[in-house]
């Protein structure tokens, strides 16, 4: 039985998971997430979606109302699994009078991580962190961003198979976001797997293998990056001229037209050069042809306002020029 749940390629993978708090708030209602071996996945959605949630579960730190499943191949709870998972709680209060030195020390030093082990991996963290200059700073002069980098090195003094990190970039300026982002990779490279909550989509767009998007307690979509975007995409034809002699060829071409720019939906060359042949036979001037890919933001806020992009319904070759 223990080498069966052992084989399971999965790092994460939690079935059912519902949760209902002060038996009104809803705050879990069925959800399923996967997360591969040495995958950065991003639990991305608006605040309030259940993101923390889960990841309390997770944790055991919040107690699910139902829930199946595994992480790194053992139930939810087994403590040899939990100690081999790294931690960032969401808006985290450390103790201010430890300074960033000992708060490292303190906490792996409750989990267990014997005493040698600190002692090397307390500096390299903070250097690695950028805090080294720091080190023997209070944590209560810190700024946000040095809290969450010490956060991060916190989270990582157990040298961990699995990092859970819940808005690791909550406060941190641009500089400090590039550099944890960084890290992330660094540490997809070293094998192990990271699992990231964020309400940011544009910045996780570029470091999460797979991600899913949970709104008001339900996974509303779930994949890799290309799967969720390569059937959303649309050609942007920009011109100059009056067209609208046009518009009913155009629109009957299945494009729009508005403000000197038609739109085509999905990846259709035929039509491209339809609409292209249309605005020539006007000698209207054709400033730029742009194939233009939905972003995650994009896919995201679709998401949220519950209307379609339209989906391209057979998957093709990257459009020449991206
Ligand atoms: N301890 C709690 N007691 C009651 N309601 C809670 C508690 N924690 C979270 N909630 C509610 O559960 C929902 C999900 O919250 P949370 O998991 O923190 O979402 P997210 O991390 O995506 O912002 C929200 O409606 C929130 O108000
Ligand atoms: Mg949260």
């Amino acid at each position: 039985m223990v080498g069966v749940t052992e084989m399971t390629n999965w790092a994460v993978d939690l079935i059912d998971v519902r949760k209902t708090y002060r038996k009104t708030v809803q705050a879990l209602r069925g959800v399923n997430v996967q997360v591969g071996r040495g995958e950065i996945f991003g639990l991305l959605g608006p605040n309030g979606a259940g993101k923390s949630t889960l990841v309390k579960i997770m944790m055991t730190v919040v107690r699910a109302d139902h829930v199946l499943g595994t992480i790194l191949g053992r139930p939810i709870g087994n403590r040899g699994k939990l100690a081999r998972i790294g931690y960032l709680p969401e808006n985290h209060r450390f103790p201010g009078y430890l300074t960033g030195a000992q708060l490292l020390d303190h906490y792996a030093a409750l989990a267990k991580v014997p005493r040698p082990r600190r002692r090397e991996s307390a500096p390299r963290l903070l250097e690695r962190l950028g805090l080294s200059r720091w080190a023997n700073m209070r944590v209560r002069e810190y700024s946000k961003g040095m809290m969450q980098r010490l956060g991060l090195a916190q989270a990582l003094m157990n040298d961990p198979d699995l990092l859970i990190l819940d808005e690791p970039t909550d406060g941190v300026d641009p500089v400090g976001r590039r550099e944890i982002r960084e890290l992330l990779v660094e540490m997809k490279q070293s094998g192990k797997t990271v699992f990231l909550n964020s309400h940011l989509l544009s910045e996780l767009e570029m470091v999460c293998d797979r991600v899913a998007i949970l709104v008001g307690g339900m996974v509303a979509r779930q994949g890799t990056l290309s799967e969720l975007t390569e059937h959303t995409i649309e050609y942007r034809i920009s011109f100059t001229g009056d067209a609208s002699a046009l518009r009913g060829d155009i629109e009957s071409v299945g494009a729009t037209i508005a403000d000197g720019e038609i739109t085509i939906a999905g990846h259709d060359s035929g039509k491209v050069n339809r609409v292209i042949d249309l605005l020539r036979s006007k000698n209207l001037q054709i400033e730029s042809v742009e194939p233009h890919r939905f972003s995650l933001e994009d896919i995201f806020v679709e998401t949220m306002e519950g209307t379609a992009i339209t989906p391209e319904a057979v998957p093709v070759a990257r459009p020449v020029g991206e």
